[in-house]
Parts: structure tokens; C-alpha cells; sequence
């Protein structure tokens, strides 16, 4: 079990666009693993690549529970379809404590991966299909609160800065 330190806003890295995985290697494979122990140990219930300083478009999500987990490894994937609104509260691994509601779409079909680098298909819909519509964007160099409107952005901005004084003044 290896953990590995998760980047924090406003880490530049968070921001760089993520490059497509040309084979499912060793190091892909011991990546994908790490990622999976990172993010249970967080908890959280998703984790893109560039959170941990790799930019490679590999995302993890799990939206399951303790007694039922939904651990999906995906390499390379895409919204290939959407449709419908929704808005719900969101967070990060990279933005701690802060929350906000962000718009996606309420249904999303996606492409990727697995780890024997077979292409699936498969449609989603609430929790599952925000979590890949925010680790999607992670790929793209694009965090949650760059999604809020530019009079919420500028709010998370003043709230945030409080909120990392308050974490140096613990440290
Ligand atoms: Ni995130």
C-alpha cells in the first residue's frame, strides 16, 4: 500500500491539461493502485491522476458504500453523450473544506478504459454521473470552483484564503 500526497488549490499542476495513456503499463498499473489506496484512505469518492501530480488522463471513482463498494478504474475516458440538469453540492481532495453546488449534467454516457485497455461504454446518472463529469474536468486542468459563476468564484476565493490562514496559524 503506497499513499501518495494529494496537490492542493492553487497548485499549478491542478491546472495543466492531463495527456491520453498510450499503454497500460507497469507504471500505469502501480499508479491506478496508489490512486485507489489515496483515495480510501482520504476518504473521498473520486480521484483524477493530475490531484496526484501525475498528468496522465486516468481517474478512479467509487461511489458505493462500505458494505456494497463501486470501484471503477478508468483509463482515458471521455463523455461520449449527455443530457438533463442538475445542481448539486460538490467537493475536492484538492479544495478541502469547501463546498459548493455546481451545474453538470444529470446524465452522462461514458467511454474508457479498464485496466486490460478493453473500450467500455456505460451510462450514469446522479452521484456517478457528477463524479465522472468532475474527475473528467480534473483531466482538463479544471477544478469545481472553476465552474462557479465569477461572483461565487471571487467569494471562494476570499473564503478560501481565510481558511488556509486559519490552517498555517494550526500548523
Ligand atoms: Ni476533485
Amino acid at each position: 500500500m503506497a499513499l501518495r500526497r494529494i496537490l492542493h488549490y492553487p497548485d499549478p499542476l491542478l491546472n495543466q491539461k492531463s495527456a491520453p495513456v498510450e499503454y497500460i503499463d507497469e507504471q500505469i498499473i502501480s499508479l491506478v493502485a496508489d490512486m485507489v489506496d489515496t483515495m480510501y484512505a482520504a476518504p473521498g469518492v473520486g480521484l483524477a491522476a493530475p490531484q496526484v501530480g501525475v498528468l496522465k488522463r486516468v481517474i478512479i471513482i467509487d461511489c458505493g458504500n462500505r458494505e456494497d463498494p463501486d470501484l471503477i478504474r478508468a483509463v482515458n475516458p471521455q463523455i461520449v453523450d449527455s443530457e438533463g440538469e442538475c445542481s448539486e453540492e460538490e467537493g475536492c481532495l484538492s479544495v478541502p473544506d469547501y463546498y459548493a453546488s455546481v451545474k453538470r449534467k444529470s446524465w452522462v454516457k461514458v467511454s474508457y478504459q479498464d485496466m486490460q485497455g478493453h473500450w467500455i461504454e456505460r451510462e450514469c446518472e446522479g452521484l456517478l454521473a457528477i463524479a465522472f463529469q468532475h474527475e473528467i474536468d480534473h483531466l482538463d486542468g479544471k477544478l469545481f470552483v472553476d465552474r462557479l459563476s465569477s461572483l461565487k468564484k471571487s467569494m471562494f476565493r476570499k473564503k478560501y484564503q481565510r481558511i488556509m490562514e486559519q490552517q498555517k496559524e494550526q500548523l
